[in-house]
């Protein structure tokens, strides 16, 4: 059983196969948190000092006892109001507005499956896959607040899931001023934060520092997971390195503004949190009503950040993306946006279609422009109504031509905005996001729809069901392109709901469009990658990584997305040269080999490229085809920082060894350069494999020692591939 409960101590302990998270109600009823770290057995309640502190004050509960402040001591939910100075997971004001929340522990249970949270994203997984739920109640008796911690456990996974779900069951109304869904307390150690800070076109790069005294806090107020900062994070050891050390993550299943909080306290302990943004947030609720936190997914690992990823990736993959492309092979594709941009027709789209099938590509998207009036990014979002001179005839008639060639039909929306200049804004302008008296935000000429209001919503949706319902329209790319700037909703008094409101609406439409159509492909997209969470993956097992296509510049925001994404989630595309981001030119087989880490499709027009590039497009397919179930399934290794490193190199290792893919740009080039190696990892040690191209053998355990040189003749920007397959019989078992 991962999960155990030792009444006479009232520790309960959470095992994965890896792992071991502990948390004890002590004798004054507070949880305290214990432990989270390398599986071990037995009682760590030891770890917990007790000392006068100072300035820090007892509570009432411990008499005359100078040496037991919450100030100093670990906890599983710390709230604002017990004489605890470091950062809260929750803040509560009472219906006077005086604040203060002191939760003692009431009771737990523990009940077989993952548990769910209604109305929003969370990791699931049934009894059968050993998963356990924990239930623990907390309360304060003077608020008639209950909070309920969910703990969910995938024990094979080494996945710990958690979430807290705040409960009015007083008779006054009471107000969350905060709200995180988790915390974790480390009584000692020397700490760097990673994180994945970015911009738009160069999302999620890495970042690592090493954790000073004072809190170091990330986070979005955008009102999405946004460009600049990721809702993942990871906090590790000084010396953790890919292979090597302690580091734990925690990643937020959710796409509305949050915030990451490392705070190193006078103790010299670490307090992570996770969870909500807390500006523009203040949720009231009344007698009865109830709040429920985000899921954070949480995972440990003691052997470095390549294994927390594969912990992560496997997660994701199989526990929170669902419906058909979970696990099936997703379509390659070819999207018409750096095609053709808003330039194009009907005709020209099937042109596109013809060209696409001709190279082997199965599935045409039909990017922003083809509805209302929109002839470019100042107007029409919200008319979900084809512009059917653009295409010279019906949507359905479109989809219809492009399915008779043999592909499938994917097209672009943007159901979250809309444009003043709308017939949609024209009939209803309070249905916008916007303040009253207040000239309104623009960014992208747009602003944003209200979807914390319901009719606003099912009028979306219907308008969403209404395109997919033209013909077979298999594949949706559901696009968010600006940033959330004023929060009043027309119809509610309590605008600091707004928010949260906002994005289980989203959830909620998002949810009714994968209950009608099972078999649609939703690709997430926020001007490429400004929205790329474990929230959307619930819905959109795949997500536009960055409008940067640009191979050079993708090494970096793949690389940085690995950490906490899979490859099967990130959407990559080879796009023309000079690239339309950068200006630079590389190879085309690079940005082949780029795209390869992703999802894999073109954006581009293939009239445009020469006989030889199409030729040469036409194998690339061939192999990713090949190569698309190791993408998807295997794991996933960083080889080296492209950042630093000459060369960036990543490998896919199937879970059983027999496989491998390594890939390798090289990003500089200089004169009598020495040779580069690429050090691989994950093979099976003493088995040999044999380089598919060349037929050549090699020793894998010199490969994982020394490595591969990248052949000499290798120029600027020039790629390498291995594929190597493992000769039957060989292998240390
Ligand atoms: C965003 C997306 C692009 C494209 C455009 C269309 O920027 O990220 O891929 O769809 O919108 O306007």
């Amino acid at each position: 059983m991962p999960i155990i409960y030792t009444p006479e101590q009232r520790i309960f302990t959470i095992h994965t196969a890896h792992s071991t998270y502990q948390m004890q109600a002590d004798a004054l009823g507070h949880l305290l948190h214990l432990y989270y770290g390398a599986r071990s057995e037995g009682s760590m309640d030891y770890l917990l000092t007790y000392a006068d502190r100072g300035f820090s004050g007892n509570p009432n509960a411990a008499g005359r006892d100078r040496t037991y402040s919450l100030d100093a001591l670990p906890q599983e939910f710390p709230t604002q109001g017990t004489g605890d100075y470091r950062s809260p997971a929750l803040t509560v004001r009472d219906a006077n507005g005086v604040f203060g929340c002191r939760l003692l522990y009431r009771s737990h249970e523990i009940i077989p499956g993952k548990y769910a949270l209604p109305g929003l994203p969370a990791v699931y997984a049934e009894a059968e896959d050993g998963a356990e739920t924990l239930r623990i109640e907390l309360e304060d008796a003077r608020l008639g607040l209950a909070v309920t911690l969910c703990y969910g456990v995938l024990p094979s996974l080494d996945i710990i899931t958690r979430s807290a779900v705040v409960r009015n069951r007083g008779t006054a109304a009471v107000t969350v001023e905060k709200l995180q869904s988790a915390c974790l307390d480390y009584v000692c150690g020397d700490f760097d934060l990673v994180s994945f800070p970015g911009r738009y076109a160069m999302e999620r790069q890495f970042d690592r520092r090493p954790l000073g005294r004072g809190a170091a806090v990330i986070g979005s107020r955008r009102g999405y997971s946004s460009h600049q900062y990721n809702p993942f994070v990871i906090l590790a050891d000084r010396g953790t390195t890919e292979s090597a050390g302690r580091c734990w993550a925690m990643q937020l299943v959710w796409s509305g503004g949050f915030r990451a909080e490392a705070e190193r306290d006078q103790l010299e302990q670490t307090r992570l949190l996770m969870g909500l943004g807390e500006e523009q947030f203040s949720y009231p609720l009344q007698p009865g009503q109830s709040l429920t936190a985000p899921e954070v997914i949480l995972s440990f690992s003691a052997q470095g950040f390549e294994r927390l990823s594969h912990q992560l990736h496997r997660c994701l993959r199989r526990h929170v993306c669902r419906g058909k492309y979970r696990d099936a092979r997703r379509p390659v594709l070819l999207n018409s946006w750096e095609a053709s941009y808003f330039d194009f027709t009907g005709e020209s789209i099937l042109r596109l279609a013809e060209e696409a099938k001709a190279l082997g590509v199965e599935l045409l998207v039909m990017d922003d422009g083809w509805f209302g009036d929109r002839c470019d990014d100042n107007r029409a979002l919200g008319d979900w109504t084809a512009n059917e001179q653009k295409l010279g005839g019906s949507l359905g008639a479109l989809v219809e031509k492009v399915c008779a060639l043999g592909l499938k039909f994917g097209i672009w929306m943007e159901p979250e905005m809309v444009n003043e200049d709308s017939d949609l804004y024209r009939s209803h302008p309070d249905w916008a996001l916007t303040i009253p008296g207040r000239p309104p935000i623009r960014s992208r000429n747009q602003l944003v729809l209200d979807f914390s209001r319901r009719e606003v919503r099912d009028e979306i949706y219907a308008r969403i069901c209404r395109v997919l319902d033209q013909g077979s329209i298999e594949y949706l790319k559901w696009d968010v392109n600006r940033s959330i700037a004023e929060v009043y909703s027309h119809t509610t008094g309590d605008q600091g709901k707004v928010l949260y409101d906002y994005m289980l609406g989203v959830y909620e439409v998002l949810e009714r469009l994968c209950t009608r159509y099972p078999d649609l492909l939703i690709e997430g997209c926020s001007g490429g990658g400004g929205r790329f969470d474990a929230g959307m993956l619930y819905y959109c097992p795949q997500i536009w990584c960055s409008d940067n296509t640009d191979a050079i510049d993708r090494l970096r925001i793949q690389y940085g997305s690995s950490f906490g994404y899979p490859a099967s989630a990130i959407g990559a595309h080879v796009s023309a040269c000079p690239n339309h981001q950068t200006g630079r030119t590389t190879p085309l087989s690079t940005r082949a080999v780029v795209a390869a880490a992703g999802t894999f499709g073109y954006e581009l027009d293939p009239a445009k490229l020469s006989e030889a590039e199409r030729a040469e497009i036409r194998r690339q397919i061939e192999t990713f085809r090949e190569d698309a179930e190791l993408v998807q399934q295997g794991l996933y290794y960083r080889l080296s920082d492209p950042e630093t490193a000459p060369c960036c190199a990543w490998a896919f290792v199937a879970e059983d060894g027999t496989r491998a893919i390594i890939s390798a740009v090289l990003q500089e080039k200089h004169a009598n350069m020495p040779a580069v190696y690429v050090r691989p990892r994950g093979l099976t040690p003493g088995a040999f494999y044999r380089d598919r191209a060349s037929g050549r053998v090699y020793p894998a355990d010199a490969l994982m020692d020394t490595g591969l040189p990248l052949p000499l003749t290798l120029g600027q920007y020039d790629s390498v591939v291995w594929r190597l397959e493992r000769i039957e019989g060989t292998g240390r078992p």
